[in-house]
Order: C-alpha cells, then structure tokens, then sequence
C-alpha cells in the first residue's frame, strides 16, 4: 500500500515512522516533509493550498491512502475535495472540521447539547468587547475564533492585558479575525484527550498533558507545545466515562444532527476539576507534540487503523498499546515563539545513536546536501519511552545534551508535575 501524509511538522514524522514499520507499506510520501521525513518517505513539496496540485499528485503517483495531519487543509475541505475524486482520506471533513475551525461553532454545540464547558460571550467589534469587560471579573480566558496554530489564547489577569489581547486578535495577529469569544476561566489541570473514529465506531488513542508555556513553571507566552507526557496522570475510569459520555458523544451526536459524522482523530483540550471533565476545545487532528509522544506506544499496525477508519471498520480493530510511560521535549530555534534565526545548521544530528525506545522527531527541519537545517521555531521533539516518567525524562535529556544544539533551547522542566 502507498500512503502520503500531508504536513511537515513532528506530528507528521511521527506518523511516517510509525507507518514505516509497517509490512503492507510499499511506498511512503510526505508532502511537504522536513529532513527526518526524507530518510523514510519521499518528500515532495506540493502548495497545501492547492487542492487540484494534491490530488493530481495522489492520482499520478497511484496513492491508495492519503492522512491529513494538520488543522488548515481539513479546515479547508481537503478531505471533502478529494473524496469527489474517489481517494481514500484519513481525516474529518469541512464540516466537521469547523470544531477546530470556529471555536464559536463548537461553543454553540455545548450549548445546545449541555457539555460541560465555561460560559461565553462573543462580540465582533472592539467597542462592545471593551464594555463586556469593563463589568467581567479576572482572569478571563480571550480567544481568536479563527485557527491560530495554538497561540490565539490569552489568560488575562486584569484589564490592561484583557485590553491588549483584544486588540492583538482584532488587529489581525492571527489573520483576520471577525468575532473574538470571551469565557470565564476555568480552574483544573489541562489534559488532552483523544479518540480516533471511522464515523460510526470510536476508540481510545491515548492520553497525554502538554505544557504550552514557553518558560520553565509554565510561565511566558503560549507555544504550540514545548514537551508533553503520555498518559496523563489524570485518567481513571471513572473520569474516562465522563468524558465520553458528557463531551465526545453528545459532540458526535451534533455533528449527526448536521447531517455529517467524524471520522479522524479527534483531540479534545479538557480542564479536570474533581474528577470532571470541561471542554476547553477541540482540535480535528492529533495534538502536537501528543502524537510524538503517543504514537511510539502503539503495537497494532498503524497503516490497518487508517485503512479501517476510511472503510469504516474500525469496530473490526483492537487497538494494543505499549504499557510504558512516554516523555517528548521539544528542542526549539532561540527567540521562538517570536522571532528566531531560519536556515541555521544543526550539526551532529546524524551522529547520534539513540538507545530502543529513543526517538527524535524532527519538526521545521530541512536537509540541505547531506546536512539539517532550523527552519521552524520549534525543530527537534526528542521523546522516550520506559517503565516510568523519571527514567524517560533522564533519557530524553542526555539525548538532547548529546546533540549540545547552542542555537536552540528547551524546558528543563518537562514532566514536573509526575516526576517528584
Ligand atoms: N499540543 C497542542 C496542540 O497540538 O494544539
């Protein structure tokens, strides 16, 4: 079988890893890729705004799977436009795809289906969002309803940050943004949740907490994710229970009652308090860098999961998971998540040899003449796996002093709150 991943980040390496392993895999394809991409796929650098150029790739190169792993093509309709040409896609469609796309749209879902989220406002000028918060109580959670890769929230503590957020969103920090959500802050602990489905059966695909935070304490502004660890140590039961019946069900029910059903990986944001779960939001793809994270745990043959989720036979599947403790810290360009250096050389990454269990994922990497380049703000994911957080986390880290990158940086303190 011949499958091509869309993307370029470490979510997508991951992928190509896992997939690689596989025996019915003929051929891989990664587009565009970056440079660990390229030693297991062919990387080929197709315009992912350009739908017509994708699917004439798919066609001429006889791909029989295509994943989609980031949020702006299956925002756009990737998923939709290829179907009309008979190729099979692992991802949710336009519509459904709107619960990363438009946190409004989602926030209306809640609302109608009574799951557990904070309450909301949503203004479209900043006028009446200034009055709003003149009478609001701190802190107040401000979001862009647009994508914006994971940075367009703000947690402001008073009103003058309120005031520059709202004037960051508006003023087209994140493209333009014609509606702005304001929500009450919910107190808990972060964890992200994930189900994978073919539209009619959903499973488990794991558990992991990120820190977002550029600085160590979880301090600084908001990244796409510095590190994370699987599974959260939040997850029993009981919880579990809640969070299908309360959120993913009642989310999939709406989507039914839209006419349209999810099939993909679904990654619900959730707050815990006391055991309950709240939805923070939701992401129609696998979290980054949750999927570096999650996916070296999983025995069962990745390229069957994708193929029973497309013919919608994913009840046939059982899905068997390594029982260790997983730890990815993300190695990023100095200066991210403003301004950094591009086109800076990594040197020795080929050189190092990693121990069964360790990996790097690479993420905005890019291999010129035998030798790898920083092109992204966040670069390398170097992730472990062992019998608990304390012995991966130690791995993880004499992996990354291995390397001894001077121009990048990353958090000393991933994992903080599992490992004493
Ligand atoms: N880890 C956060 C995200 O993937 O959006």
């Amino acid at each position: 079988m011949k499958i091509c991943i869309i993307g370029s980040g470490g979510r997508e390496h991951a992928i190509c890893n896992t997939l690689s392993k596989s025996k019915n895999i003929s051929e891989l394809f990664c587009c565009p890729g970056n440079a660990g991409t390229k030693n297991l796929a062919n990387n080929f650098n197709l315009n992912l705004e350009n739908f017509e150029e994708i699917k004439n790739f798919i066609i001429e190169n006889k791909i029989d799977l295509v994943v989609v792993g980031p949020e702006k093509p299956l925002v756009d309709g990737l998923v939709d436009y290829l179907e009309r040409f008979k190729i099979k896609v692992f991802g949710p469609n336009k519509t459904a795809s709107q619960l990363e796309g438009s946190k409004i749209f989602t926030k209306e879902i809640c609302k109608k289906y009574h799951i557990p989220t904070s309450d909301f406002g949503v203004f479209n000028n900043k006028i009446d969002t200034f009055k709003f918060l003149e009478n609001s109580n701190f802190p107040i959670v401000i979001k862009a309803d647009n994508l914006a890769s994971g940075k367009g929230v703000y947690i402001s503590q008073n009103m003058e940050e309120a005031k520059f957020a709202v004037n960051e969103i508006f003023d087209g920090k994140f493209g333009v943004a014609k509606k702005i959500l304001i929500e009450d802050f919910i107190q808990g602990e972060e964890m992200s949740y994930f189900i994978i489905s073919d539209g009619k059966t959903i499973k488990n695909f794991g558990t992991a907490q990120d820190h977002k935070r550029v600085f160590e304490g979880d301090k600084g502004k908001n990244t796409g994710g510095m590190g994370a660890y699987s599974p959260s140590r939040m997850i029993n039961k009981e919880l579990e229970d809640k969070i299908l019946n309360r959120i993913i069900k009642p989310t999939l029910r709406a989507l039914e009652d839209l006419g349209t059903c999810y099939k993909g990986f679904l990654y619900a944001g959730l707050m815990i308090y006391n055991n309950d779960p709240y939805l923070i939001e939701y992401n129609v793809r696998m979290g980054d860098p949750e999927c570096q994270t999650i996916l070296p745990k999983l025995k069962t043959d990745l390229s069957e999961i994708f193929l029973a989720c497309c013919e919608e036979k994913l009840h046939k599947k059982n899905l068997e998971w390594i029982d260790k403790k997983s730890l990815c810290v993300v190695l990023c360009s100095k200066g991210y998540p403003e301004n950094y250096k591009k086109d800076v050389m990594i040197e020795g990454i080929n050189k190092i040899k990693l121990l069964d269990n360790d990996y790097i994922f690479h993420a905005g990497t890019s291999e010129k003449n035998g030798e790898v380049y920083a092109v992204g703000g966040r670069v390398l994911n170097f992730v472990s796996l062992s019998e608990n957080f304390l012995t991966s986390k130690e791995n993880v880290y004499r992996n990354l002093k291995k390397l001894n990158w001077t121009d990048g940086f990353y958090r000393k303190d991933i994992g903080y709150k599992v490992i004493k």
